[in-house]
């Protein structure tokens, strides 16, 4: 399998792209942190079955990460990763700038996005979500791509890209891809790679405690019931601090009072020092 090419500036970035949009390609941006696991790789074989170019962006982004958060051990290997892409065949091109190409000196500029950007992981990190929307706009407005993909894994973060393309009318569609998971049904994330043994099967018990939730407020339980039984539950099960275990409307994440309309059970827990996060539809 040939590997993929990988560009570090910009401008290099822009002159491969522009060769392909000359040529009348339909161009996707795949925007990661890198340390890939097949959840990634996922939307990366989603967007080449749509898209005849592939920009995978690898970036460990400081702006979305506070300074007591994991930004210096977060796990960085772009041999590994270029590897993982070439397997795909899908890949046909890896942007991954340094810190000071993205953000060179003296750069001042931050996006905020209000809306579903309230609540949820914004009450436990409250600068999270302005991070990656000013280096998701920065990335698409460089790659400028016809599509792009974000999991919804990070479901509220999907949402907040979708409202600030929305706001901003950049013209590029976003899709919305399906939570990857193990065979214990843990959502792959980077972050496992931190789980200790025994940490890991405790991990894998969130996305049955959610299942359990989501089949409870099928069965009539009231919404304020279920989301007290998510949290002791997790407790229950081994998770050492709740952040939040929270139904909320699908499209609004505005908190619900019953089930009229599609809701979402999103829950962020910590093992130790290693914070999870999952969701499901209800
Ligand atoms: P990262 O955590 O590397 O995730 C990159 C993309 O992969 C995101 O869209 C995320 O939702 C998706 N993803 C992660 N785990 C997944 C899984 N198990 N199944 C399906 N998709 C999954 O999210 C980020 O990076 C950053 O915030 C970023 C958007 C790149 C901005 O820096």
């Amino acid at each position: 399998m040939t590997k993929p090419e990988i560009v570090t500036s910009i401008a290099d970035l822009r002159a491969r792209v522009g060769k392909w949009r000359a040529d009348g390609a339909r161009i996707g941006l795949v925007p990661t942190m890198g340390a890939l696991h097949d959840g990634h790789l996922s939307l990366v074989r989603e967007t080449g079955s749509v898209c005849r170019k592939v920009v995978v962006s690898i970036f460990v982004n400081p702006a979305q990460f506070a300074p007591h958060e994991d930004f210096d051990r977060y796990p960085r290997n772009l041999e590994d990763d270029t590897a993982k892409l070439a397997s795909t065949g899908k890949a046909d091109l890896i942007f991954a700038p340094t810190v000071r190409e993205m953000y060179p000196a003296g750069f001042a500029t931050r996006l905020e996005v209000a809306g579903p950007s309230a609540g949820l992981e914004t009450d436990f990190r409250p600068h999270f979500f302005s991070g990656v929307a000013t280096v998701v706009s920065k990335l698409l407005i460089a790659a400028m791509p016809d599509y792009t993909i974000f999991g919804e894994k990070d479901y509220q973060q999907l949402l907040v890209i979708r409202r600030m393309v929305a706001d901003l009318a950049l013209p590029i569609e976003i899709a919305g891809a399906a939570i990857l998971r193990g065979s214990d049904g843990l959502a792959m994330s980077s972050r496992n790679a931190y789980l200790k043994p025994d940490e890991r099967i405790i991990a894998g018990r969130m996305n049955l405690i959610l299942k359990e939730t989501a089949m409870r407020l099928k069965h009539g339980d009231p919404i304020n019931m279920a989301e007290a039984f998510a949290s002791a539950a997790l407790l229950e099960a081994g998770f050492s601090s709740i952040d939040y275990a929270a139904v909320r409307d699908a499209e609004t994440l505005q908190p619900i009072s019953d089930l009229s309309r599609p809701a979402r059970i999103l829950a962020a827990a910590k093992i130790g020092t290693t914070r999870l996060i999952d969701n499901m539809a209800v």
